[in-house]
């Protein structure tokens, strides 16, 4: 069995301005994932900078950057055994031209950049993201009572 883990997840403006954001959180949720905490914000380009910093030097940084302040998101930690990349395969590939059928992207996205959503790649980058967007206080702490029906014994 998996550690549990936590994740960031960003609904991102295209999908906030293409009514999506239901379905981007039911596929999460249907799979058992834990909401334990959500902002709805505007990314100002400082934070969206900071965000994807490990792309500071990649030909298309300016452009995601522009992206992802271009309008509201709805930025959310999720929690659950091995959660990183689970929700990375629910995702789909990067490209939504390329992303599998059954994909968030897959199903919803045909665009290179534009791709609905972002998810932690790693232990680490779900960390240091994590703490970008929210503090600790932040991330709620619960139990749900079905625990045993998600994962077993
Ligand atoms: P994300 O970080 O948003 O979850 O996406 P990812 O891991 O699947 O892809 P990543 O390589 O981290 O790229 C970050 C975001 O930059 C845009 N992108 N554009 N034009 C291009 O070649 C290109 N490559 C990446 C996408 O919006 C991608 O999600
Ligand atoms: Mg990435």
């Amino acid at each position: 069995m998996s550690k549990i883990e936590r994740t960031l997840i960003i609904i991102k403006p295209d999908a906030i301005q293409r009514h999506l954001a239901g379905e981007i959180i039911a596929r999460f949720e249907r799979k058992g994932f834990k909401l334990v905490a959500a902002k709805f914000m505007q990314i100002s380009e400082d934070l969206a900078r900071r965000h994807y910093a490990v792309h500071q030097d990649k030909p298309f940084f300016e452009a995601v950057v522009k992206y992802l302040s271009s309008s509201p998101s709805l930025v959310m930690v999720w929690e659950a055994e091995g959660i990183i990349n689970m929700s990375r395969k629910i995702m789909g590939a990067t490209f939504g031209y390329e992303a599998e059928p059954g994909t968030i992207r897959g199903d919803f996205s045909c665009s290179r950049g534009y791709n609905l959503v972002h998810g932690s790649d790693s232990p680490q980058s779900a960390e240091e993201e994590i703490s970008l967007f929210f503090s600790p206080d932040e991330i709620v702490k619960y139990e749900f009572f079905d625990t045993v029906w998600l994962y077993g014994d």
